[in-house]
């Protein structure tokens, strides 16, 4: 574990607020593995993160439903390949186990690596992973290597991601994956940007902003309003686009009332070839 970096770790947070579903009157979705990589740290962190804007963690937890949601989704549809970028700790490849349907992790090398010591020490064969930075590589290569047909349709769930990383390296990793991948659909999850650039005007945002960062010691760089940019820039086409926190007054019958603050973390379906 020591030698997992800051943005790595972020992983063990988001794990530590799946774990409290179970807990919950009514859950929004099923991790019964997330346990498995929290401690009583971890859970100290999401208390302290979300002690002034506690309806912060339910955006979290629409997030990890609506992420469901899409996989249930396309699997129905007939997807048959499902690539997890920065998949951290999550556990969809076992909840979501379909005959003929393929699962891969890609995350930085001692993540993929933590998580598969502590899947084997349970008993549990982790899904096909590919340890590296997504950003450094050619990940299309190392997806045909791991034998993923880049001509058949491709589902990437990208989440709790992209405020981490450079945009113009965002926008250069989606080129990348449109050169190559035939046809693909990706899933993924972003703050507005005024968000990352801290002028929401609104002091619990950027309490919570500022909390989480210290925390986890990292630092979000990359926030969008909508996707004009992101189509612009890439030439992929936007398939859906909406708040997690419209998103979750649909499913979730204890959602917040009037909290406007939760308006600003979105997400997004980007789509290329007829996927
Ligand atoms: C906030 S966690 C999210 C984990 C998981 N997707 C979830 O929602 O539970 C971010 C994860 O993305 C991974 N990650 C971020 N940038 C990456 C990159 N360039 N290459 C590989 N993994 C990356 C981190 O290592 C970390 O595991």
């Amino acid at each position: 574990m020591s030698d997992i970096n800051e943005i790595g770790a972020t992983a063990f947070f988001i794990a530590g607020i799946r774990e409290q579903e179970k807990g919950r009157e009514h859950p929004l979705f099923n991790d019964p593995y997330a346990e498995w990589f929290v401690n009583d740290g971890i859970r100290e962190k999401v208390r302290q993160v979300f002690a002034v804007l506690p309806e912060g963690m339910e955006l979290v937890r629409y997030r990890s439903c609506l992420f469901d949601d899409i996989i249930r989704r396309e699997i129905d549809n007939g997807m048959r390949q499902i690539v997890i970028l920065g998949a951290g700790f999550d556990m969809r490849p076992l909840v979501f186990e379909t005959e003929g349907v393929r699962f891969c992790d890609v995350d930085q090398p001692a993540v993929v690596a933590f998580k598969r010591q502590v899947l084997e020490s349970r008993g549990v064969t982790p899904c096909a992973g590919i340890p590296c930075n997504y950003l450094e590589v050619d990940l299309p290569a190392k997806l045909a290597e791991a034998r993923f047909d880049l001509d058949a349709p491709m589902l990437f769930i990208w989440e709790g991601n992209t405020m981490y990383l450079p945009e113009d390296l965002i926008y250069g990793f989606l080129r990348g994956l449109r050169g190559r991948v035939r046809s693909f659909r990706i899933a993924f999850d972003f703050f507005s940007r005024s968000v990352i650039d801290r002028t929401t005007g609104d002091a619990r945002v950027t309490a919570t902003t500022d909390a989480f960062q210290k925390a986890l010691n990292v630092k979000w760089l990359t926030g969008f309003d909508d996707l004009s940019a992101v189509e612009e820039r890439t030439g992929l086409k936007a398939a859906e686009f909406g708040t997690l926190f419209d998103f979750g007054k649909r499913v979730a019958p204890d959602a917040p009332e009037g909290v406007p603050e939760l308006n600003l973390y979105l997400y997004g379906i980007l789509t290329s070839g007829a996927a």
